[in-house]
């Protein structure tokens, strides 16, 4: 299966309870429970490449792993060296935080990761841990993976990051937990704060002012982690462009985190003019729930505020632009270049050649929305570039190359898209 067409699709009204769990959650709880004492029990944990390769090189560090099917316990006696070289596939979440928990771990360990992956700047989390005592290196001066690790003592510190990423924040984070004394950490625009919501959920002594965090070093083992993963916003945002593009459509999304930092593409679907609402059911590390998604003509908007809050929704928020009435600017997502692949090249290209007029600038780019025609796209190995375009061809028909990544973080996409439209693969 390398590559797909799907038909343009009539009005549909659905309830999904089954979008993937949530990416980010499933990465640190495999991380986190081996900071526990005791067993950390997981469902609904995401059986996704990406994290599938977490839970695995947690099992290559030592740590324990019984899964049912259902519930997957992980108990662990602390950080092992391992003799497996540690492959974190095509995830920089799971490389950048495993260079926070290694630093201070006894032992050597080397991470690498898939030809996408060895090609994503890495500096961002060993030039800063490097700073404090870790002596991490990879190709191109520790920019490059594979990495090495050796784990050595690390000092306190007060880092003030000029991007605002979650991955690197949880890099520092998690080292801040083994190092000498209490650290601050401080961003230009809050990142996404599972880390520091579950890490404080186990006990951690982590305080959050504002854009400062403050950690105190581990005094003693953390609580296990007792988690249901929420449904990935991120995820769920697909179907959430399905129903605002698709005539008369309706779309009920159960059970997804509402955390703020997570759910900004669909404040922005709102101010497009689509008919969205929330629901909150529960509440545990953060408030989870339901989102309603209506069609209604869409109008044109500017994306420039919060830009981490919606970066991974962006490829997807695009196929919106290009359906909506004006032209819609997307400013200050210079990250967007090291994601999966260049995304504002594979997202500028791919919009032309569905024969939308697109302006590409070295941190945005704008796009007039118009009537989007069936084309080829090459997904480049990036699931969200792939999952994009093919929820574009529910307006037009497309095709698109190169799909197997999308088993990277949704592997039933397929069989929820298959509910809305045909879908034919070569
Ligand atoms: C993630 C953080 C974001 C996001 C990625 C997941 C995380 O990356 O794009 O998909 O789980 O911490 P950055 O930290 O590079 O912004």
């Amino acid at each position: 299966m390398s590559s797909v067409k799907v038909t343009k699709a009539s009005s549909f009204s659905l309830r999904i309870s089954e979008v993937a769990p949530d990416k980010s959650i499933s990465h640190r709880c495999a991380m986190f429970a081996m900071l526990a004492e005791g067993t950390s029990e997981i469902t609904n944990f995401l059986r996704a490449e990406d994290t599938l390769n977490s839970l695995n090189i947690v099992k290559n560090l030592g740590a324990t792993v019984i899964d049912d099917g259902v519930t997957i316990k992980i108990s662990s006696e602390g950080i092992k060296e391992s003799s497996e070289i540690l492959d974190c596939g095509n995830s920089g979440t799971g490389i950048r935080l495993f260079c926070g928990l290694l630093s201070s771990a006894e032992g050597h360990f080397i991470l690498t990761g898939d030809e996408y992956l060895r090609r994503r700047p890495m500096k961002r989390v060993t030039a800063p841990l490097r700073d404090i005592g870790a002596k991490l290196d990879g190709r191109n001066n520790g920019d490059l993976a594979p990495l090495s690790i050796r784990g050595a003592s690390l000092s306190a510190f007060n880092y003030e990051s000029k991007i605002a990423s979650a991955q690197v924040k949880s890099a520092m984070i998690l080292a801040a937990l083994r190092a000498d004394g209490e650290c601050t950490y401080s961003e230009p625009e809050l990142s996404r704060d599972h880390t520091e919501r579950m890490l404080k959920g186990m006990g951690a002594e982590i305080e959050v002012h504002g854009l400062k965090t403050t950690i105190k070093p581990m005094k003693k083992l953390l609580t296990p982690l007792k988690i249901r993963v929420p449904a990935d916003p991120s995820s769920a945002f697909f179907f959430a462009v399905a129903a605002a593009i698709t005539p008369d459509s309706d779309v009920v999304l159960e059970g997804v985190t509402l955390n703020q930092t997570r759910i900004e593409a669909f404040r922005a679907l709102e101010r497009m003019g689509a008919n969205i609402s929330y629901e909150t059911t529960d509440n545990k590390y953060e408030p989870i729930g339901n989102i309603h998604v209506k069609y209604a003509p869409l109008c044109a908007i500017t994306v420039e505020d919060n830009i981490s809050w919606l970066i991974d929704e962006l490829p997807a928020l695009s196929i919106a632009f290009a359906c909506a009435e004006g032209v819609s600017v997307v400013k200050n997502a210079e990250e967007l270049r090291v994601k999966e692949s260049d995304r504002i090249s594979t997202v500028v290209n791919g919009l032309r050649a569905c024969g939308i007029e697109v302006d590409e600038v070295h941190d945005g780019y704008s796009v007039r929305g118009g009537e989007l025609k069936e084309a080829k796209i090459d997904s480049h190995g990036d699931h969200r570039i792939a999952m994009s375009f093919i929820i574009a061809g529910l307006r037009c028909s497309m095709n698109v190359d190169d799909i197997a990544c999308i088993n990277t973080s949704f592997p039933n996409f397929f069989e929820l898209l298959e509910k809305i439209t045909e879908v034919e693969f070569n």
